[in-house]
């Protein structure tokens, strides 16, 4: 045998038995962002290194450390798998003028691309869904944001009491910044025989990523930090503080995190990340905020604009652990059969009543009715239909129902003439769901 050709490290399948509950969280998110009136933007998975450099900064992990870049063969240019899409939005809306007639909302979903360390929630290749509003200069759009991802949560099965939990910061305007980056070189340069070699390397580029750093002796020394609200003008300080009005007026819970400072440059105002302790080191679902000054980074005229993205990979992750969405198969009908006269008849047989809107999985095997049937309960189908040749030379089935009702009492099973097979089953399932609705 040749040696097995095998996936990529940290780029991984979704199988069968998982994506019935991808598909099926994919509707829920895609629901939710048109009803609060966003439309849909697909952007290509390759776009020029430079793109995400002049965005994301040249100082952060993502472009010193994490990009697949390569030179395109033909023409010598250097090209980049997206690591996010804030950037390539941002150049398609200014590319095509897509605020020409005022604000625009936008979402996406897609394979974004990171050559991190791979680990629980963090890959190589990895979906997000994302937003991003065009326009919108007041916290209202971020309030509407973040009510919204509040409601993915419930939709996404989520009780109130596991939902993810929202961090906020606020990283002021590009001068007030400044003023803050200072204020922590001072701060962190008396300290700079405690600082880890990375906090080091970020005290020289990069300061306010220092905050960030995970390593728990650094933690005293980052709690006793300089604060950005003491470098916050009273325009900041408004943003921030209408924005959390409008959570408090719904009642929407949030903790301020004055070192949250996100991995990515083109940040300003407000910052958010929601995050489940569930899930380990890798416990941001959904990240994202303000960049006001990214569209004039990428050669397009000041636009307000406010996003965020969920990373699927830990969605699904958090969705299983917390039991929150469970996904049944949808298969209506498995057809076994006895006997290869049987087999071709229940063929045509299933191809004739599919017209009628039914899911049907036919055995085509010739293998044992007893391996069929075993099969026919683990398919999740709500009735097998057994087609025999004897029986079938009388013109009739036999409809057995997999599913229990709610006395738990397996459906007994009929000889239903084949003719009636697709009224029994409309009939049936009708009914079942009508039990369900009734129950709920
Ligand atoms: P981000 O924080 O880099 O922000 O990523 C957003 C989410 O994507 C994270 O919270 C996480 O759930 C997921 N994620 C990130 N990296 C990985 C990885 N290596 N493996 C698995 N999941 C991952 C952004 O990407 C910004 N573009 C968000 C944004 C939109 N800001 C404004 N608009």
């Amino acid at each position: 045998m040749r040696k097995k050709v095998f996936g990529i490290k940290g780029m991984n399948d979704v199988l069968p038995e998982s994506s019935k509950l991808w598909s099926e969280s994919e509707r829920r998110i895609k629901d939710i962002f048109s009803s609060y009136g966003y439309e849909e933007i697909r952007t290509p998975i390759v776009e020029s290194t430079d793109l995400f450099k002049r965005s994301i900064g040249e100082v952060t992990d993502i472009v010193e450390k994490e990009m697949y870049s390569f030179t395109d063969n033909l023409n010598g240019d250097l090209l980049t798998l997206r690591p996010e899409n804030t950037a390539s939005v941002t150049r398609s809306v200014i590319e095509h003028n897509l605020t020409y007639s005022g604000p625009k909302k936008l979402w996406y979903y897609g394979q974004m691309f990171r050559h991190e360390r791979p680990q629980r929630g963090r890959y190589r290749q990895f979906n997000q869904f994302g937003i991003e509003a065009f326009g919108f200069e007041g916290p209202e759009i971020e309030a509407e944001q973040l009510f919204l991802i509040n409601r993915l949560w419930a939709s996404l099965g989520f009780k109130k009491h596991s939902f993810p939990k929202l961090e906020l910061n606020c990283l002021g305007s590009k001068g007030e910044r400044l003023l803050f980056r200072e204020a922590l070189i001072n701060y962190f340069s008396k300290y700079s025989g405690d600082l880890d070699e990375d906090s080091k390397k970020r005290l020289k580029n990069n300061p306010l990523r220092i905050l960030d750093s995970k390593n728990p002796s650094l933690r005293g020394l980052i709690s006793e930090s300089p604060k950005i609200t003491s470098f916050l003008g009273r325009a900041s300080k408004n943003h921030i503080d209408n924005l959390c009005e409008m959570l408090d007026e719904l009642n929407l819970p949030f903790k301020t995190n004055h070192n949250l400072v996100r991995g990515l440059d083109y940040y300003n105002l407000t910052v958010f990340e929601w995050k489940h302790e569930i899930l380990g080191a890798q416990s941001t679902v959904c990240g994202g905020g303000r960049y006001d000054n990214l569209s004039e980074l990428v050669g397009g005229k000041p636009t307000p604009a406010f996003g965020f993205a969920v990373g699927m990979e830990r969605l699904i992750d958090l969705i299983q652990e917390e039991n929150a969405l469970s996904v049944q198969s949808d298969l209506d009908l498995y057809i076994v059969h006895m006997g290869e006269q049987a087999k071709r008849k229940a063929l045509i047989f299933a191809e004739n009543i599919r017209e009628i809107g039914l899911k049907i999985k036919v055995e085509l095997t010739d293998a044992t009715i007893k391996t069929q049937m075993k099969r026919a309960g683990l398919s999740g189908a709500s009735f097998v239909a057994i087609f025999g040749d004897s029986e079938l030379e009388l013109g009739c089935v036999t409809i057995r129902s997999l599913n229990l009702d709610f006395n738990q009492n397996r459906l007994s099973q009929k000889s239903v003439p084949l003719e009636s097979v697709a009224d029994f089953l409309l009939d049936s399932l009708n009914n079942t769901e009508k039990n369900i609705c009734e129950k709920i």
